[in-house]
């Protein structure tokens, strides 16, 4: 398989590019500062240095003509504002998508985040930072985008809070979940999951918990 993937220096994404990449996978990480190119070598992915808030449709078509998939685990990240909020975790999502599509990849795997419910229909939490707001709408904004596609089977992962534990291999994973923490090496072995077996306009959340991460993936519909 030819995976693509989006914030390919993240820390979700070199757990999954390394997973990939070790069972014989090609890998193309898409990162926007060359000093990375080194470590995803390292992985057994390939870099190409593409910084999405500034590239044209064009380029990013080129990047991932011939993946099986797309994986988007970009973000903003902790110490960015509102406004990285919209251009990564929302605009640089569909664009992502606008070059799939272009490009043929038909399966999209997005990496969104629990909480994302809290604001639909413009609801404003009580209490709510005004860039985790931001942050929450720049996510739902790209979830509605993409699973408003006819030309991608869109997978929405929204995991809870993200820990650097050592990964479980199990896991609650389903369309609406109790809050929780989830260690981010089973973040990327879920996506590797659902790789495999990429589905078409399911959104689940996902969590720590008892389940094996095969049988939670199996069982999501
Ligand atoms: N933190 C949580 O608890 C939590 C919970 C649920 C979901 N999430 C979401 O899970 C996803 C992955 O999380 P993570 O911890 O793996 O993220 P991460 O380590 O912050 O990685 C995000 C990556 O996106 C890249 N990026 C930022 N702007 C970019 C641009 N313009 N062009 C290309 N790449 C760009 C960053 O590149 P640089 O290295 O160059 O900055 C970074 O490597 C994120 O979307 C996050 O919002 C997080």
């Amino acid at each position: 398989m030819r995976v693509v993937l989006a914030g390919a220096h993240g820390q979700i994404a070199r757990r999954l590019g390394r997973l990939l990449s070790a069972r014989g996978d090609t890998v193309v990480g898409l990162i926007r500062n060359p000093a990375h190119e080194s470590d995803l070598r390292n992985d057994g992915v390939d870099p190409v240095v593409l910084d999405l808030e500034g590239a044209s449709v064009d380029d990013v078509t080129a990047a991932v003509s011939g993946a099986d998939a797309v994986v988007f685990a970009a973000g903003a990240g902790p110490g960015s504002g509102v406004a990285r909020k919209d251009t990564v975790d929302r605009a640089a999502a569909v664009l992502l998508a606008d070059a799939a599509e272009r490009a043929g990849v038909r399966a999209y795997l997005l990496v969104s985040s629990m909480g994302t419910d809290s604001v639909a229909e413009g609801r404003t939490p009580d209490g709510m930072d005004e860039v985790f707001l931001a942050y929450l709408r720049a996510k739902l904004a790209a979830e509605q985008d993409l699973l408003g596609r006819t030309g991608l089977a869109v997978t929405v992962l929204r995991p809870g809070g993200l820990t650097d534990e050592p990964g479980t291999g199990t896991v609650t994973l389903a369309r609406q979940v109790p809050r929780g923490s989830v260690a981010r090496d089973d973040v990327a072995a879920v996506l590797l999951a659902l790789l495999d077996a990429p589905r078409n306009g399911v959104v689940a959340e996902l969590v720590s918990g008892p389940t094996p991460i095969a049988d939670a993936v199996a069982g999501l519909d």
